[in-house]
């Protein structure tokens, strides 16, 4: 369980005083340049970074004015695939800490005429950006521009290809711990198009960590071989990977990608993997839903279920996706030298 629960550390970190913040974790944040996935965070970091957020969302729930914290830092957003949740609350995140904002417009930006994905983050640190927020179509690409530009700059991932989205894990995460405390021993499931998915990844990577009973399951050509290197249970049925979990997390099946035959019929998929309240019966009394959105209503997921405000956490999700970005540019952002 993060810190957050050790009333002491909680007490002693109220919202005025994010500066005078301290946790075992701070020091090895400290030293984290880019977020690029969850695979190499440790748990203290996560643990700092969910206190961290856990005093961001009362700043940003409360109607005190915005930190001033990353007052002077320009944070820039290209986002080369579409966005909602991420793009929306990275900049929410940025303004609610005093940065500025640049969002690339990248469909009418000089990538049209063939920059590269380097030469177009250079020149926005030419004009002395501190951080890029990036999502692209290609797994590696954010680690790509760490590597070429990341002594100018910092890098953060907002989703590379099938590769990490870290912080949708990482919200998911804060989500999850906000309803049951610590994660240890808790019954997860991930469900749906696994093989496309940065937002399963990101989540394996970083529920392992904790202790979690990690269940994925999907479509067996919508589920990688070797998940179980991941240290997960793998089934291509819903029903034995629900039974008895408190979380379940659905995803999306990417129906822009579907077009090698990978599932027989959406209506195949819905009769064999969407999730509604019947199904539901197999889980613990007690389940919460997860989803990362967008939500495909009525093919992976009733929407009786997402609309259910006793089982659905969707909108906690998007809800904390601010104060966990909030926490991710506070901490990369803050207490290291000048990269320019
Ligand atoms: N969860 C997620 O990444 O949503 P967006 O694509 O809307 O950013």
């Amino acid at each position: 369980m993060p810190n957050r629960s050790t009333q002491s550390t909680t007490e002693q970190n109220t919202i005025g005083n994010l500066f005078e913040f301290d946790h075992d974790g701070l020091p090895l944040f400290r030293r984290r340049r880019h977020l690029i996935d969850t695979q190499d965070l440790l748990k203290e970091e996560v643990d700092c970074l969910m206190e961290v957020a856990a005093l961001c969302k009362k700043n940003h729930q409360s109607e005190v004015e915005p930190l001033a914290v990353l007052s002077g830092k320009t944070i820039a957003n290209i986002f080369y695939e579409n966005s909602t949740r991420t793009r929306s609350s990275f900049e929410m995140a940025a303004r609610r800490l005093g940065a500025s904002v640049l969002n690339l417009d990248t469909k009418v930006s000089s990538v049209a005429k063939g920059e590269t994905i380097t030469d177009t983050a250079r020149q926005l640190v030419s004009m002395r950006v501190d951080a890029i927020v990036q999502r692209h179509s290609a797994s590696g690409a954010a680690a790509h521009v760490a590597t070429e530009l990341g002594d100018k700059v910092q890098i953060i991932n907002a989703g590379d290809g099938w590769h990490a989205h870290p912080t949708q894990a990482l919200l998911d995460f804060f989500t999850m711990t906000e309803i049951r405390g610590s994660l240890s021993g808790a019954r997860v499931a991930i469900v749906g198009d696994i093989l496309h998915s940065r937002v399963a990844r990101s989540n394996m990577w970083l529920l392992t960590k904790y202790g979690v009973d990690l269940n994925v399951a999907g479509p067996p050509t919508l589920v990688p071989a070797g998940l179980e290197s991941f240290g997960v249970t793998v089934h291509n049925r819903l029903e034995p990977a629900i039974e008895g979990c408190d979380f379940i997390m659905v995803l999306r099946l990417q129906m822009e990608r579907q077009k090698q035959g990978l599932i027989p019929s959406v209506g195949e998929y819905k009769k064999l993997f969407r999730l509604d309240h019947a199904r539901l019966q197999l889980a613990a009394p007690g389940v919460r839903i997860l989803h990362p959105g967008p939500v495909n209503r009525g093919i992976e997921i009733t929407d009786a279920l997402v609309d259910d405000e006793s089982k659905s956490l969707i909108d906690a999700q998007v809800a904390n996706g601010v104060a966990v970005r909030m926490a991710v540019l506070y901490l990369l952002l803050t207490g290291k030298e000048s990269v320019q």
